[in-house]
């Protein structure tokens, strides 16, 4: 369900702040959280969306945080949650550790899930008895593109299922503390791959032959992005992953801990980007539309051919009412590529949508989640600001990037 900002509010903002813009829903965001009360840790993928705000937000709900860089440690270190208190607090996940990286998750005794024996290796002989977990690929794996599937052969994450056995043996080499399984297959649309996972996870735990306190189920819940997408079946996913943890406890013979580590579905639906109709124009048989986002704000339509729906709005914010036609909506970039409706394989996959006028708004739904966090400054232009509206509160929680905050780093 897509949050309704009152037309008001989404002109004042547009206003007020300018455009492009990221504009959050908190309600969205903690109604997702209560979905998914079945799992004993709910741990945040904050990739889909780092703000800080977002962080805090997550951290007051009881969610935990995963990080995959020094980057996001030190983000959810700043929204309070502390790897000392709590050891489980943050996991960093990840398949190698820069330098700086493994310097920091020693100093802090964070928790490391590791995706390959080297990382093992290292981490172990910089600080032996490190709490740690292991990332299994379990030898296939599922996504909405083949860039989000992280399992199978093609796959450059988690260790190769067959090698669990050597990861123990290291583990014991350096008497690392081994705190779990997990296995994150891909970010997919569909959950026809659900039971082989969960039983690709009993099986490892068996094959393992050491003590584990948890087991993580990942990530890959997807939202409906376009209508009859399938909506996945939260009572059957926790059902049967709770099975799969009731299978692993009584091959150890006691408690375990169920986790789940989601992204896009906590955020994705809470997010849009609003926008503005700069011109349009015919080329050949196709109506563009061009607005003031581009490719290096929202990457998933040119990255992975996503959809995304959209709303046209009046300069008031009110839906627009003309009579729809066929549009291609492209963004401000020097790339052919910089186009919004690309879908079904087309470059240039046309939409219906109201016919547009320059000056009017166009929101682009369901961006919470791989949008703010995978822009760039492709082009010289500034990251954009980000607003979250709490009930009756609407607060910038990141300003404009300006051009002398790009051009600061340069000698
Ligand atoms: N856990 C691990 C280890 C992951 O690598 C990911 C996502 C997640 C959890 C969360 O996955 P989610 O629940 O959000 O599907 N940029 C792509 C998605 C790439 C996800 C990378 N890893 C997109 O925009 O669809």
């Amino acid at each position: 369900m897509r949050p309704t900002f009152p037309a008001a509010t989404l002109a004042t903002l547009a206003r007020e702040q300018g455009t492009p813009l990221w504009i959050y829903d908190a309600s969205v965001i903690r109604e997702r959280i209560a979905q998914l009360k079945g799992f004993d840790v709910i741990r945040f993928a904050q990739k889909a969306c780092s703000n800080l705000a977002i962080l805090r937000l997550m951290r007051e709900e009881g969610v935990q945080v995963d990080a995959v860089s020094l980057g996001e440690i030190e983000r959810a270190l700043l929204a309070g949650y502390s790897p000392k208190g709590d050891p489980a607090g943050v996991v960093l996940t990840c398949d190698l550790l820069d330098r700086p990286t493994l310097a920091r998750a020693v100093e802090l005794g964070i928790e490391v899930n590791v995706g390959s024996i080297d990382m093992l290796r290292q981490l172990g002989e910089r600080s032996p008895g490190h709490r740690v977990w292991l990332r299994i690929n379990p030898g296939f794996g599922h996504g909405h593109s083949q860039k989000t599937n992280t399992g199978g052969e093609n796959s450059k994450h988690g260790i190769w299922h067959s090698h669990l056995p050597d990861a123990v043996a290291v583990i014991r080499e350096f008497g690392l503390h081994l705190v779990g399984l997990h296995m994150h297959i891909g970010s997919g649309v569909d959950y026809s791959h659900l039971e082989d996972v969960c039983g690709a996870m009993v099986g490892a735990v068996r094959d393992l032959g050491c003590d584990l306190e948890a087991i993580s189920a990942g990530g890959g819940l997807s939202i409906p992005y376009r209508d009859g997408d399938p909506v996945v079946d939260i009572p059957r996913y926790a059902a049967l992953w709770n099975q799969a943890r009731r299978e692993v406890e009584s091959l150890l013979g006691h408690p375990v801990r169920l986790e789940l580590e989601p992204g896009r579905f906590l955020v994705a639906e809470s997010g849009c980007l609003l926008s503005e109709v700069r011109a349009t124009k015919d080329v050949g048989e196709n109506h563009f539309v061009l607005v003031d986002a581009g490719f290096n704000d929202l990457m998933r339509p040119s990255m992975y051919g996503s959809y995304h729906a959209m709303s046209l709005l009046g300069a008031s914010g009110e839906p627009a009412t003309t009579p729809t036609r066929p549009t291609v909506v492209a963004g401000p970039l020097c790339e052919s590529g910089d186009v919004f409706t690309q879908h079904d394989g087309g470059l240039v996959a046309p939409r219906e949508l109201p016919a547009a006028r320059v000056g009017d708004l166009l929101l682009i739904h369901d961006t919470g989640a791989y949008g703010a966090s995978m822009s760039s400054n492709y082009n010289s232009r500034p990251l954009l600001p980000e607003v979250l509206v709490d009930g009756d509160e609407t607060r910038l929680i990141r300003r404009r990037q300006s051009l002398a905050d790009l051009l600061a780093l340069e000698l």
